[in-house]
């Protein structure tokens, strides 16, 4: 019995352990953020590279954002090629997260 509750432990510290990295992002668009927006939008969402608009006080809509991500617009890349809509949405509901 002793060594079925150890092995549990054993079991479940693994499970930590391996789990953590990836609690690092708490909203599945984050990461897609950090690595495809951030360049020019910044990690915090405040950074205006190339005109970029600062994320932190837009305060665009679900519908206006959705169509600025995947169309694009002037120098903003469209991402309709790159990312699935669920991808897209998941983005959307990240970078409001950051606003101000
Ligand atoms: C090459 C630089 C660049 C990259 C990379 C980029 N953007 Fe942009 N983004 C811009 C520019 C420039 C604008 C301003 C467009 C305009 O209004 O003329 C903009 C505008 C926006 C806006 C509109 C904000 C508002 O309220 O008007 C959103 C939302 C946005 N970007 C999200 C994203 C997301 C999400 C990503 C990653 C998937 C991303 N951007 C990647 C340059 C970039």
């Amino acid at each position: 019995m002793i060594a079925l509750k150890n092995a549990v432990f054993m079991l479940s510290l693994l499970f930590f352990v391996e789990g953590a990295p990836q609690s690092r992002f708490m909203f599945p668009g984050q990461r897609l953020y950090e690595k495809n927006c951030s360049f020019c939008h910044g990690k915090v969402g405040d950074r205006q590279r190339f005109g970029a608009k600062n994320l932190r006080v837009s305060r665009a809509g679900d519908s206006a954002l959705f169509t600025i991500i995947s169309k694009g617009l002037n120098r903003m890349p469209a991402w309709s090629s790159t990312f699935s809509d669920r991808e897209i949405h998941d983005v959307i509901q990240y970078i409001k997260t950051l606003r101000s």
